[in-house]
């Protein structure tokens, strides 16, 4: 397990998270739609809040002379020039800090790309100042804690990936119909990871998302839990595991269906028996572990609401952590946002560095589109308040 950073760099957020940010440019390669968890959705529209907010005619800015291009886009806070540049970038880039609280205030979109795909929040760590993209992410977490509510409302569910068919690749990758990674075998040093972090108890565990079945190897192989339990919702996955022997083996569970109907009947019957548990549906688990694909951040942050009716207090639960990982910023702010709705939920969430190396083309030959750039990968290990000290 990598060493648990304690962060100080200006670049992050909040005290008591822990995080850690290379350059922002040097991780950004693109912001293609990446094809894990909130894939399917380009960066920028993964945050429903884009552009909320009032907007206002901002001529009665008297910020002390900002210089260069700012003052002419100034009046327009959501404009952008030939190169995509906004107000809020060269805001950013100049170090003005009372330009951004305003632009942020009268409703200039804190996620709008330039024409090379960098965002605000870049512009302000690339120009050294890591005061502002501090600001931008604490703004941008608390517009998508309030405006993302409103957008998701009318929300249906997205049910294509689990309609079409996906197939192996040997042991190295899964593949949905259009040869996009549902699952690759480089994550297998980060599975391992995440599978000593939710068996740390030794209890009852459960994986949600079998893909290759990396991670419930490591479960099965690596840990001596009481139970595992695994959901797995496609039929041509379901099917692969049969034919490898994943039914017969001792001590595991598999449930065919959607987490969201497992779980729920799962929480029912929990409900419906407080304290206890002749129902064969009843149970709670000790560690929980999420990682599907073809969902979105919405997907996840219901399923995080279920969680406190399924787990024990003191269980720990992480995920893969995969939220717009083709930009840093957008990623950080995941990262911040997760932490502070699971915070809500009663879980502490901390972040492990793992350095991960996916700079060979040979990794993603015959992958339609590459889902990661970064050298490392923060690890999630949140904890369900109300354990004892020491499990
Ligand atoms: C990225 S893979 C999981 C990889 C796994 N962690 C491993 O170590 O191999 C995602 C899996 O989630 C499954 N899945 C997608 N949506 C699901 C849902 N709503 N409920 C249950 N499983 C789902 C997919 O069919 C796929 O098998």
């Amino acid at each position: 397990m990598s060493a648990r950073w304690t962060r100080s760099c200006a670049k992050a957020p909040t005290p008591g998270s822990r995080y850690a940010r290379g350059s922002a440019h040097s991780s950004l390669a693109s912001v293609t739609p990446r094809t894990r968890t909130a894939t399917r959705s380009p960066v920028a529209r993964a945050f429903p809040s884009v552009g909320g907010g009032a907007r206002r005619d901002l001529s009665d800015l008297s910020d002390p002379a900002p210089g260069g291009r700012l003052p002419s886009l100034l009046p327009a806070p959501v404009s952008q020039d030939r190169k995509g540049v906004t107000p809020l970038m060269l805001a950013c880039e100049g170090g003005h800090v009372e330009v951004v609280r305003r632009l942020l205030a009268a409703g200039a979109p804190w996620n709008e790309l330039d024409n090379d795909n960098h965002c605000a929040g870049e512009w302000a760590s690339a120009s050294g100042h890591g005061e502002l993209a501090h600001m931008l992410i604490e703004h941008a977490v608390q517009a998508e804690l309030v405006l993302g509510v409103v957008a998701r409302r009318d929300r249906e569910p997205d049910l294509s990936y689990l309609a079409t068919p996906v197939r192996y690749d040997g042991d190295d990758k899964l593949l949905d119909e259009d040869n996009d990674a549902v699952m690759m075998s480089w994550e297998a040093p980060l599975m391992r990871l995440h599978a000593r972090v939710i068996c740390a108890a030794k209890g009852d565990v459960l994986n949600v998302g079998f893909g290759m079945g990396i991670i419930d190897g490591y479960i099965a192989d690596e840990n001596k839990t009481r139970s595992h339990t695994i959901i797995e919702a496609h039929p041509d996955v379901y099917a692969h595991m049969g034919r490898r022997g994943w039914m017969k083996k001792k001590n595991l569970r598999v449930e065919f269906g959607r987490w969201q109907d497992v779980l729920n009947a799962i929480a029912d019957a929990n409900h419906a028996l407080p304290g206890g548990v002749s129902n064969e549906n009843a149970r709670l688990f000790d560690g929980v572990f999420f990682d599907t694909y073809g969902e979105e951040w919405d997907d996840m942050r219901e399923f995080h609401a279920l969680l406190p009716k399924v787990m024990r207090p003191g269980g720990v639960y992480s995920y893969f952590n995969g939220l717009a990982p083709d930009n840093i910023f957008f990623h950080t702010v995941y990262c911040r946002l997760a932490a502070k709705e699971l915070g809500r939920l009663g879980f502490e969430t901390s972040f492990d560095v793992v350095p991960i190396d996916t700079k060979s083309d040979e990794i993603w030959k015959g992958v339609k589109r590459r889902y990661w750039w970064g050298d490392t990968y923060f690890l999630p290990t949140c904890v369900l308040s109300g354990g004892t000290e020491g499990g």
